[in-house]
């Protein structure tokens, strides 16, 4: 009773007739064959009347929605004009390491840089977002992120909503916190809900289905999303691609960074509105933006309040006007093509903000490669939260799936193809993916997408190695070293021009994990099975001098 209370409160507070409301924006959508993007400090009147500094990407706040078709190539430009250094992630699309825009790839103030990178995705919804090293929460908080659609002929055949900003409609989901001279603090929670930058906002929508590609793009924020009539919707897709078929909730939970395609049957309905709410006060006392007490506090947190209010306008001819029974199914890698298991323990008791969480037990040190995958590979990962609170986790360089959620099957609209998921204190999530992209010198990130915790070190990075690849490192040229086979599931065949004296293993993180004399030869066996699988660097000593092989142990 109580919660009811005060939800109606806050409703009428924050939903009164005093309060103007405002047509949602809609950001340009662009098609182009080189898309240039220039991040700059700019002012923004959220609220009539009130200056707000914010950053933007070709725009006050917020940028461009692009348009990418998959089998293409994207070219983008990025033009830094703020007077910080900025790098652009492309989240979610599968781009090789040095076209990801991980911290390694910094553009300089006054700088530019151009990714250009073979669309790979399936038709989803993506976004991009600044990824510098710990400035990634304040230039996103600032303002600067885009929406990315891919479009592809699979999902073209579908009869969709596809009319941007008439019945496929970008909707992402941010609060902010004003301070009293209308500019951003710079803090976990806040008080306003913007979509799309707009406060109070509405839609018209018209009586047909149509379809909301919905984003998380909020600090820490999660979402219990749901009707104020509590109607079911049919969710479509997830952050990389489509489900096998739509399917039917009346909630949805999103976490930072993670995306959902929505189709809401709005046929009949002319004339009437209807609230898209979140459910903050369902969610866990684990998770951002319930009403845990001990977290930064907000107004909005732990209660139910408004996003965004749709108004039904006339039916459009031509418009979609049922929900289709099937969709795409995806291709989900068979859990016995899995060659490696990991775990990635979260641990950590700070609170937002403040402290310092883990992943197994180790935080972001940008000269530490973490993990090393092989290229073509697929993976089971555990992720295991034993920290006090819920993490959205997100991986770069994938598509990865949820087999288990604590040891039952994910839920029917958590199916497809995802690259963040929530886990919350004391689950157990497993997920399976395959590495399609290397890294060549780029790492990829792993991490947890509230920005808070990006920003404090939650994160760490992988490379993807071609094992076909034998590249030489040292090379004295003097000498010519063959090893074979390669792979190998132990035993190696050395055979050099000199006489070798010693052998030195390094993994891929330059760990040296076995060192041995060898007797003097020019032709000698070494078994090297004690080792774990994976990619090492094989450095063989003759009279001094050093020559290495990459070697795949598999
Ligand atoms: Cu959306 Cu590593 O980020
Ligand atoms: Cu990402
Ligand atoms: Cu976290």
């Amino acid at each position: 009773m109580r919660t009811l209370l005060t939800n109606q409160l806050l409703w009428t507070a924050l939903m009164s007739p005093a309060q103007v409301k405002r047509t949602l924006a809609i950001q340009l959508a662009l098609q182009l064959d080189t898309f240039d993007l220039v991040t700059d400090e700019h002012t923004h009147q959220f609220y009539p009347g009130i200056n707000t500094a914010t950053y933007g990407a070709s725009a006050e706040y917020l940028g461009p929605t692009l348009l990418l078709d998959r089998g293409d190539t994207a070219r983008i430009r990025i033009h830094n004009q703020l007077a910080q250094v900025t790098s652009m992630h492309w989240h979610g699309l599968h781009v090789p390491g040095e076209m990801d825009g991980g911290p390694q790839r910094i553009i300089e103030p006054g700088a530019s840089w151009m990714a250009e990178f073979p669309v790979k995705n399936p038709a989803a919804t993506y976004w991009y977002h600044p990824h510098p090293h710990e400035l990634t929460a304040e230039q996103a908080n600032f303002g600067i992120a885009g929406f990315i659609i891919v479009r592809d002929e699979a999902e073209a055949q579908l009869d969709l909503p596809r009319t941007y900003g008439v019945d496929d409609i970008p909707v992402v989901i941010q609060d902010r916190k004003f301070t009293a001279n209308g500019n951003f603090s710079f803090y976990p929670f806040g008080d306003s809900v913007l979509v799309n930058g707009t406060p109070n906002a509405y839609l018209e929508c018209p009586a047909n289905v149509v379809r909301l590609r919905l984003l998380n793009g909020s600090n820490a924020r999660v979402y219990a999303l749901g009707f104020d009539d509590d109607r079911p919707f049919a969710v479509i897709g997830g952050d990389g691609g489509l489900l096998p078929s739509p399917a039917s909730t009346d909630r949805l939970w999103l976490s930072n960074g993670e995306r959902a395609e929505v189709l809401l049957d709005l046929s009949g309905m002319e004339g009437d509105s209807l609230l898209l709410m979140s459910y903050g006060n369902e969610l866990p006392l684990t998770v951002p933006g319930s009403g845990n007490l001990v977290w930064e506090s907000s107004a909005l947190n732990g209660v139910a309040f408004p996003v965004l209010r749709i108004r039904v306008t006339a039916t459009a001819p031509g418009g979609v006007t049922n929900i289709p029974e099937t969709l795409i199914p995806p291709i989900i890698p068979e859990e016995s093509a899995s060659s490696r298991t990991r775990t990635k323990t979260l641990t950590g008791m700070g609170m937002v903000g403040m402290g310092m969480f883990m992943i197994n037990g180790e935080m972001y040190d940008m000269d530490v490669v973490n993990d090393t995958m092989l290229l073509g590979s697929t993976e089971t990962w555990h992720i295991v939260n034993n920290s006090n609170m819920a993490h959205p986790m997100h991986i770069h360089g994938v598509s990865f799936y949820i087999l288990e959620r604590n040891g039952q099957p994910p839920a029917a609209w958590d199916r497809g193809p995802k690259d963040v998921v929530l886990v919350d204190r004391f689950e157990d999530v497993k997920l399976i993916m395959r590495f399609t992209e290397t890294t060549d010198g780029w790492p990829y990130m792993y991490h947890c997408h509230n920005l808070l915790h990006e920003d404090n070190m939650m994160m760490l990075q992988y490379i993807v190695l071609d094992p076909l690849a034998t590249r030489m490192v040292d090379h004295d040229p003097a000498i010519d070293l063959t090893v074979s086979p390669n792979p190998t599931s132990g035993v190696i065949h050395l055979k050099s021009t000199g006489t070798m004296d010693a052998l030195f293993v390094h993994d891929m993180c330059g760990r040296l994990c076995h060192h041995s004399a060898l007797p003097p030869s020019n032709d000698t066996r070494i078994d090297l099975g004690h080792l774990p699988p994976g990619p090492y660097r094989l450095t063989v000593e003759s009279d001094g001098n050093r020559t290495s092989r990459h070697v795949v142990i598999d």
